[in-house]
């Protein structure tokens, strides 16, 4: 599929990230179709977008005409087979699980048109296992979007072992028309940004274990001392605590190196469903 032949694009989970991803298509002019699996999903994700485009009008950024027709392009249904059936371009962003994964690109799979590229947005699970439950693994592809998806300007794109050429440069060519900038890398627990982010922030939940520092100590010291725009824990509750608690199971269980096992107060601040942002409290404690 060349870049000129998509036109619709059906984004599989209405989280964070698919909701995000959804506004970035809609925004340069693709008609999306958003799927999930409870209507409660798709309304918090439309409300997401919602609430972006209201602040872009508000701040002068986006005209209130220009904002009704992103929201116009945007449709929504309960049945992976209606989104996906006529899609010509297909983004994957539901939780970071294989199995849940691979039941979704069986799927789509079945649906979709033989043509069709079918793109995760996988943090750090392995495109060429996903390519390989599908009758199409040359069109199989990582299409990762990073937090939020409607400011963050890098894409990663990630060549599974089968995925071709053209495959990738009709993704990177789709990325840059986004107005994105695509990095091209191999298929591997965590790709470029995860495989680097993920340990640092995992060693500041070791610190707070040891009582070395505060999340505030620790926030204000890398905000300060490294010029990140965010310090490792108010990123971690964007992100999601169970998100990058996932990744750095998935780079553990991937390559069996103990030195991305997973902080133990980590573990536990999931397991008390301490998430971050979406859960009102992480780190930090949010309204
Ligand atoms: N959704 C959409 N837009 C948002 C947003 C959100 N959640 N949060 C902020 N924005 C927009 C604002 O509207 C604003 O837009 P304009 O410039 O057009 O006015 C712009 O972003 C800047 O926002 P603010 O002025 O409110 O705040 P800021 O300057 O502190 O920037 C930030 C906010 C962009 C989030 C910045 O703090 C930042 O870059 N943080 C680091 C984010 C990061 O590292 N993300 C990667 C996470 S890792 C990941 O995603 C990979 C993975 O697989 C886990």
């Amino acid at each position: 599929m060349s870049l000129e032949n998509i036109k619709r694009v059906c984004v599989v989970g209405a989280g964070v990230m698919g909701s995000g991803i959804v506004q970035v298509f809609a925004q340069a002019g693709y008609e999306v179709t958003m799927v999930d699996i409870a209507e409660e999903f798709l309304q918090k994700g439309l409300n997401n977008i919602r609430k972006n485009l209201d602040r872009a009008v508000a701040k002068g950024k986006m005209s209130k005409e220009e904002a009704d027709a992103v929201l116009g392009r945007i449709k929504t249904t309960l049945s992976l087979t209606e989104g996906a059936k006529d899609a010509d371009f297909v983004v994957e962003a539901v939780v970071e699980d294989m199995s849940v994964k691979k039941q979704v690109f069986s799927r789509l799979d079945e649906v979709c048109r033989p043509e069709v590229i079918l793109a995760s947005n996988t943090s750090t699970l392995s495109i060429t296992e996903l390519g390989s439950i599908t009758k199409r693994p040359d069109k199989v592809v990582g299409m990762h979007f990073f937090n939020p998806a409607p400011v963050m300007k890098l894409v990663e794109i990630i060549a599974g072992m089968k995925t071709s050429p053209e495959t990738l440069n009709t993704v990177k060519a789709l990325a840059e028309k986004l107005g994105k900038t695509p990095v091209q890398v191999k298929d591997s627990p965590g790709f470029i940004v995860n495989r680097l982010l993920n340990p640092m922030l995992n060693e500041a939940c070791f610190l707070i274990m040891e009582g070395v520092a505060t999340p505030e100590e620790i926030d204000t010291a890398m905000k300060l001392g490294c010029n990140h725009p965010m310090g490792p824990c108010e990123l971690m509750d964007l992100i999601g605590l169970d998100i990058v608690l996932a990744i750095m199971e998935s780079l553990y269980r991937e390559t069996g190196d103990p030195k991305f096992r997973p902080a133990p107060l980590l573990k536990k601040m999931v397991r008390a469903g301490l998430l971050g942002r979406k859960s009102g409290k992480g780190f930090y404690t949010y309204q």
